[in-house]
């Protein structure tokens, strides 16, 4: 799928955006703070996926405006679609929303139409960073082929806060243990599905990436992906969520449940697991160079796109804010290889990009304008 057209105004700083796209290559160059990433951003809000940056509603309308409005439209196999997305400060909650004319309730209505894979300078600390940046990308990865998953993952939050205030209040003599089952029971199913999904996911991510990482170390690394979850043993082969897994999940809370008490907070569950990988057997998290890190960071986001693209049958729109740059020119190289039959939205502050210029378009961006480089 590509965009045609995005057109924005009041979004963060964004002013009378109204460009006509390239069906392959989008440049995007402009100095520090002039609206760049807004641009990516306005265009991740359409596709329906909660915000990569994590922006509240009132966040995204121009602080010296009252309104902001955001169109794009874009062509898949099918036909040309727009999707119009409008906001007022006075009536947050009440957004106008619409994909081709059809008023939606929610942002998260739009999901599945406009597809996207976001690339920020922040991914490429995934593979060396916490285990929670790991967690966030397959929960966002799960959630861009499984529209009900988001939610799920919000309510084991919500879930996860009040069992450990509740093991605190215990631990004071304020509440009896008694009270805990009630979010156990939820807990246990909630956690049981969310380790089968993630796990799924994580099984065809390795296949991907493994064959990625292959070829980026030249055939002399061999990278193994797995999802290391703090209750289960193995899962492989393993669907059984509302019996067998949930009663598992439920048994290792109770297990655990003094110690819990103890440390004040929960610690086994999903939102402790992590996505783990060794290289020529080696444990990443134990040995990896930072070239490896590296390398495995892109990788994890090719792979993703990889999947979306098999999920949808047609390809995803791939925003890269700003990480070009920080990657070497044969890094360079490979990424843009293996995306090159996508369309591509690319930001950069500087134009040493590996791109050929006549095979797209460049635009500058400057106090949140945007205009088409003519040659
Ligand atoms: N709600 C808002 N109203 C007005 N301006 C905003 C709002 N939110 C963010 N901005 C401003 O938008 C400007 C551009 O931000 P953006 O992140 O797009 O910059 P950028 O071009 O990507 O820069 P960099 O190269 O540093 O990443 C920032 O100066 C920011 O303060
Ligand atoms: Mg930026």
């Amino acid at each position: 799928m590509f965009i045609t057209h995005i057109k924005a105004d009041g979004f963060k700083n964004l002013k009378e955006v109204d460009i006509d796209t390239h069906k392959k290559l989008n440049i995007f160059c402009g100095k520090n703070a002039q609206g760049k990433t807004n641009l990516i951003e306005a265009i991740w809000l359409c596709s329906g996926v909660r915000s990569f940056r994590n922006t509240k509603d009132r966040q995204m309308i121009d602080i010296d405006k009252n309104i902001m409005s955001v169109d794009v439209s874009f062509k898949n196999s099918q036909r040309e679609q727009d999707i119009h997305f409008a906001m007022s400060r006075s009536s947050l909650k009440d957004k106008n929303i619409s994909l081709n004319g059809v008023r939606m309730k929610t942002a998260s209505r739009l999901f599945g139409n406009l597809n996207c894979v976001v690339f920020t300078p922040e991914d490429l600390e995934l593979s060396k960073g916490s285990p929670e940046n790991r967690r966030r990308f397959l929960d966002l990865s799960v959630s861009q082929i499984k529209n009900s998953y988001s939610p799920l993952i919000d309510k084991y939050e919500t879930i996860i806060e009040h069992r450990n205030t509740l093991l605190k209040s215990i631990a004071y003599g304020r509440s009896d243990k008694a009270q805990l089952d009630v979010w156990d029971i939820q807990l246990a199913r909630l956690g049981a599905y969310i380790s089968v999904l993630r796990y799924n996911y994580t099984k065809k991510l390795g296949i991907f990436a493994s064959r990625l990482y292959n070829e980026i170390s030249e055939g002399r690394e061999k990278l193994e992906l797995y999802y290391s979850s703090t209750v289960y043993k193995d899962l492989e082969g393993r669907t059984d969520y509302s019996g067998e897994l949930y009663e598992e999940y439920y048994r290792v809370l109770q297990e655990n449940l003094d110690e819990d008490i103890r440390m004040g907070f929960t610690q086994r569950g999903i939102h402790r697991d992590d996505l783990s990988g060794t290289v020529n057997g080696l444990l990443v998290r134990d040995f990896a160079s930072q070239g490896q890190h590296r390398s495995l960071a892109l990788i994890l986001k090719l792979a993703q796109a990889y999947i979306l693209s098999e999920e949808i049958d047609d390809s995803p729109c791939i925003l890269l804010d700003d990480v070009l740059s920080e990657l070497d020119a044969s890094r360079q190289r490979f990424v843009v290889s293996k995306i090159n039959d996508m369309q591509v939205f690319i930001t950069c502050c500087d134009r040493n990009f590996p791109f050929d210029k006549n095979s797209g378009k460049v635009f500058t961006v400057e106090n949140g304008f945007v205009r088409e480089e003519r040659n």
